[in-house]
């Protein structure tokens, strides 16, 4: 179907793109991949990037790059998207899913504590976690890094869905041994499929770009120590990276004023929603709120559908996945009362006025 209101759009402009490819001609295409990851270090203040083809290839090799593998416990949010898990489980890691806490709906860091304790007690001691912000609003960082920090884990930071995000005036995706962003489709600045591995390690960017490009040893012919995968980002991808990236404030700062334009109309109504702590900046990828109940959210969903006025359900958390069943699983409710309760809002920086005037009128009639 085809939305007149869609729930995030990035137009493909293409005056610039062309203007990008023209810098180019006549220049290996390999270049402008370079120059991609070298604005994602600009921008983020991460010394190494590497461009990747997607988020979820990003998490892969940085959960191999920690040395992840069989028979590991990785502690991650269940409140996520699905790509968070599956690269654990493609190493033949065991995901250990832990519940949100309310206020920014990210991993409780209570319940990490107390995962990890009851693991231990069990002989199981995990040997990496997975941060994810979810919805682009920061995790509580300093807890879960000290948590990190005191028991010896290894930090993955899934900032697939928060470039742009803030914490302590410091880019989220930077705070972990390892990071990744992914600029699919719908991200708040996009390549049109890709993802980019952060790190301050450069024998860990080096690994990583080598698997990436097929394990292929430097040799003038070719030669393979180790399985490779086939995850670089393509050249064109990179262009509408180089596109975009320099809108990347804009383009929050849009997302921003979206938000606070749903939590002024809606504050007073009920609804629940992602809050920043002091210290967090979120991009607000997606404006997400919960509805007093089930009910209304599904009432509402319909309305906004039958007006051509896309929204997305929240995640359904991971121990709730019929593949996951049988996962270790620390919950308190909270990711599945998101999952009954809430939805993702139409967050695109090019919403105007008479859209959200839509949107509200729409909402505000069904609440
Ligand atoms: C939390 C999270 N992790 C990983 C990914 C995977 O990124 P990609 O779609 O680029 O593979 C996404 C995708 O949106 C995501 O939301």
């Amino acid at each position: 179907m085809r939305y007149s209101i869609p729930l995030s759009y990035n137009p493909v402009d293409i005056t610039r793109i062309t203007e990008v490819l023209q810098r180019y001609e006549g220049i290996h295409h390999n270049q402008i991949i370079t120059d991609f990851e070298t604005a994602i270090s600009k921008v983020t203040g991460a010394p190494y990037a590497v461009a990747l083809n997607s988020g979820t290839s990003a998490i892969h090799l940085a959960l191999k790059v920690l040395g992840i593998g069989a028979g590991d416990y990785v502690l991650a949010p269940t409140f996520t998207y699905v790509a968070t898990i599956n690269p654990i489980v493609y190493l033949g890691a065991n995901p250990v899913l832990i519940d949100s806490e309310p206020t920014t709906w990210n991993m409780d860091p209570e319940l990490v504590e107390k995962a990890i304790d009851k693991l231990k007690a069990e002989g199981k001691r995990p040997k990496a976690m997975i941060l994810v912000h979810t919805y682009g609003m920061p995790c509580q960082l300093n807890r879960l890094l000290e948590i990190a920090r005191k028991e010896g884990l290894f930090v993955l930071e899934d900032a697939a869905e928060s470039l742009g995000s803030a914490y302590n005036n410091q880019m989220v995706g930077t705070f972990g041994d390892v990071g990744i962003y992914s600029f699919n489709n719908n991200k708040v600045v996009t390549t049109y499929g890709g993802g980019v591995l952060v790190t301050q390690k450069v024998e860990w960017a080096s690994k990583v770009r080598f698997w990436a490009n097929q394990s292929r040893e430097n040799l003038p012919y070719y030669e393979h120590q180790e399985i490779g995968f086939n995850y670089a980002m393509s050249p064109l991808n990179a262009a509408a990276g180089l596109c975009q990236l320099p809108d990347l404030q804009v383009n929050v700062a849009g997302r921003r004023a979206v938000f606070e334009q749903y939590e002024n109309a809606l504050n007073n109504l009920g609804v629940e929603f992602q809050s920043e702590l002091p210290g967090m900046c979120a991009n607000r990828w997606f404006s997400t709120f919960l509805f007093k109940d089930e009910a209304t959210k599904m009432r509402i969903s319909s309305v906004l559908e039958a007006n051509e006025i896309e929204t997305r359900p929240l995640w359904r958390p991971m121990h709730q996945q019929p593949m996951f069943e049988g996962l270790i699983v620390f919950d308190k409710g909270v990711g599945a009362d998101c999952f009954r309760k809430g939805i993702c809002l139409p967050s695109g920086q090019t919403l105007t006025p008479t859209d959200m005037g839509e949107i509200l009128t729409q909402i505000k009639a069904e609440i």
